[in-house]
């Protein structure tokens, strides 16, 4: 069979890598990809949103499944376009995908669900937005725990956590007012601050049965320690020992499950990878947000361990037949993966370094570079994203792939390169409590 991966980050790397190691599989194209696609697989040079283009090519090249990494193509109803051309495609509806498209309607169904998740109330203006937050802390001196975030798909950026009604008051001015998110800020939601230890949980279901993968955990925070601005994840582990069985086993009881029937119950059924977002904290797991799709980068660690064949999940899930699947198999050792990045990011950085190191990193054993903001130029890998690699590593417990992703970092150079140097220090600090 031959397989298309729609993106060009480290997740997708991660996904065409293992989706090529299956025996079931004879090419791998990915659009558009990047370096490290293009040398494991074969890019194709089609933007994500091009859905015209990837129908076109699904069809010449007898694409047998189309897999879609990210939530843009997804939320623009990229499935759907497929499934209209009798194309076999790996991703939820368009209507499903509004779980991570429309914040709104996520907090709708959770509601619905009877998840556990912040409370929140729903605006369409400043004023009103405004309005709720003077009355609710008429004085500017006491701490307003609040998060206030726009409706539709923003990068990530479109999250505001605040601790004080200025920060709330400002973050509403620039969502509803300023429109730095466009329409995405049509609508807002502001919702209590939650505190505890965040964690990722991966589930893939066919809409009636849900597979829960590993637990995971990313690191948001661009610098050492959770401090400095929000990124789309310098690093993550898996598996995350902040979350046991039991808990495993109460989130899909309490959390997943019923997701899942609301989602059919309401005639948008969810098909697809559901990433809760969740906080941990003294009340027990509460549902941040969804995401219907891998994440990046907790996909890179998930996928360095899965010993199933990922083709097989992948077409059950498209076929409804996931319930017949044998239980899935994992490597029992931990990966880590480290996200090294281009100087500035998350803020604005240059393109174009030449990556040096890369052949002795893949030399290392159990180490696997995903490449994301990358590209080829004149024969060199060139930098050409804010997070450029993940290079993620097994070992024989968290330290040890920890230890085994560093030494591959080390090996790597270019001009401005740089990583966080502690991801999976918080497994290492709850393991030793
Ligand atoms: P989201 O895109 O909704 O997951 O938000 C991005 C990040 O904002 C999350 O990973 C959290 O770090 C933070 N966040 C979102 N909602 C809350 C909340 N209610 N309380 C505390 N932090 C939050
Ligand atoms: N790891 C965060 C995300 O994929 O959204």
């Amino acid at each position: 069979m031959k397989v298309l991966v729609v993106g060009n980050g480290g997740r997708e790397h991660a996904l065409a890598w293992k989706i090529s190691c299956s025996s079931r599989v004879d090419r791998v194209f990915v659009a558009p990809g990047n370096a490290g696609t293009a040398i494991d697989c074969e890019n194709v040079d089609l933007s994500v949103t091009d859905f015209s283009g990837i129908i076109r090519f699904a069809k010449e090249n007898q694409i047998g499944l189309t897999v879609v990494g990210p939530e843009v193509p997804l939320s623009a109803g990229i499935t759907d376009a497929l499934e209209s051309e009798k194309l076999r495609v790996f991703g939820p509806s368009k209507a499903a995908a509004q779980l991570e498209g429309s914040k709104v309607f996520c907090k709708n169904l959770l509601h619905q669900a009877n998840v556990p998740t912040a409370d929140y109330q729903v605006f369409r203006d400043a004023e009103s937005a405004t309005r709720y937050v003077m009355d609710r802390y008429p004085s500017d001196q006491e701490s307003a725990p609040l998060v206030v975030k726009a409706d539709g798909l923003a990068a990530g950026k479109g999250v505001i956590v605040c601790s004080k009604r200025a920060e709330a008051l400002e973050a509403i001015n620039r969502i509803a007012n300023e429109r730095e998110f466009g329409a995405a800020g049509d609508q807002l939601i502001i919702e209590e601050r939650l505190e505890g230890e965040e964690a990722s949980i991966l589930a893939i279901t066919d809409g009636r049965t849900i597979l829960t993968l590993p637990p995971a955990q990313d690191h948001k925070p661009a610098h050492d320690g959770d401090t400095g601005p929000n990124t789309g994840g310098m690093g993550a582990y898996c598996p995350a020992p902040l979350v046991d069985e039991k808990m495993i086993s109460w989130i899909e009881e309490h959390i997943l499950v019923p997701t899942v029937h609301t989602m059919k119950r309401s005639r948008t059924p969810f098909k697809g990878v559901l990433y809760a977002g969740l906080m941990i904290g003294n009340q027990g797991p509460k549902v941040l947000e969804y995401n219907v799709r891998f994440g990046d980068p907790e996909c890179q660690p998930l996928l360095m361990r899965l010993q199933t064949d990922l083709v097989d999940i992948l077409e059950a899930t498209v076929d409804g037949t996931l319930d017949q699947l044998e239980p899935l198999k994992w490597d029992p050792r931990p990966a880590v993966c480290v996200v090294m990045a281009s100087d500035g990011y998350p803020g604005s950085y240059e393109k174009g370094h030449v990556i040096r190191g890369l052949d002795a990193a893949a030399k290392l054993e159990d180490v696997k570079v995903f490449h994301a903001g990358t590209t080829s130029k004149d024969g060199n890998v060139v930098t050409h994203g804010g997070r450029v690699l993940g290079v993620t590593a097994l070992g024989n417990s968290i330290s040890a792939a920890k230890l085994q992703a560093y030494t591959a970092v080390k090996e790597i150079r270019w001009p401005g390169a740089w990583c966080r140097k502690d991801i999976s220090d918080k497994a290492l600090a709850l393991q030793s409590s």
